[in-house]
């Protein structure tokens, strides 16, 4: 699925990763803080360099391969963060993640570059439904996901870093998203 990239918001421009992002992708992965409940644990410096290039490069959304959407200011182009999508082989469901690095969030950037993805993933006819799943912990991913409209759908209970944890699975359906007033 290609994605129209870039696409605009009101702060943000959301596009593929390029070079320059390296530095401050490799500064927010290596924040202990920013990965406590992510998937992963921090990246090297040449995991870094390599994940710039090999998503900045990426065309389309591959279904059942997560594509990563960088966030980056309108005025300056500066990296904030990446929403990561990935689309199921049908081509009718779509999971996000997102991440914003710590000196930028509290500023709804992070809202805001999601509703931008998941109306981009709406605007094609056969998607639908947008699932993000999170950690019950992770009271921002919670608060901003019921901002756009999501809803816990399901709860499971997993051992994750080694410790017992509730994952909450948010879900919009395409129907809900468009009688949702413009955000
Ligand atoms: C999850 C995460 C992206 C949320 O970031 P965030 O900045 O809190 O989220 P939002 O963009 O929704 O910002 C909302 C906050 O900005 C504040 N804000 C300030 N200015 C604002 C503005 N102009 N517009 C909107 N909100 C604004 C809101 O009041 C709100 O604060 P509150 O949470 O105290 O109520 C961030 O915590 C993060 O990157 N965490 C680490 C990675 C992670 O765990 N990702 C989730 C995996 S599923």
């Amino acid at each position: 699925m290609a994605l129209a990239l870039p696409a605009r918001t009101k702060r943000l421009v959301l596009r593929r990763f390029e070079p320059q992002d390296a530095d401050i992708f490799f500064g927010y992965r290596n924040d202990p803080a920013v990965a406590r409940l992510q998937s992963w644990d921090g990246i090297t410096r040449s995991a870094a360099l390599q994940f710039v290039r090999v998503h900045g490069a990426v065309q389309a959304a591959a279904p059942g391969e997560w594509f990563q959407i960088a966030l980056a200011l309108a005025h300056s182009n500066q990296l904030v963060g990446d929403v990561g999508v990935c689309i199921s082989k049908d081509g009718r469901t779509a999971e996000l993640g997102f991440t914003l690095a710590r000196a930028h969030q509290k500023s709804g950037y992070a809202a805001e570059g999601v509703r931008c993805v998941v109306g981009l993933l709406f605007g094609e006819p056969a998607m639908g439904c947008v699932i993000a799943v999170t950690d019950a912990r992770n009271l921002s991913a919670c608060k901003l996901l019921h901002r756009l409209g999501f809803q816990n759908t399901a709860t499971a209970h997993r051992l994750f870093k080694g410790a017992q944890c509730a994952e909450h699975t948010f879900e919009i359906m395409r129907a809900v998203w468009h009688r949702l007033p413009a955000g």
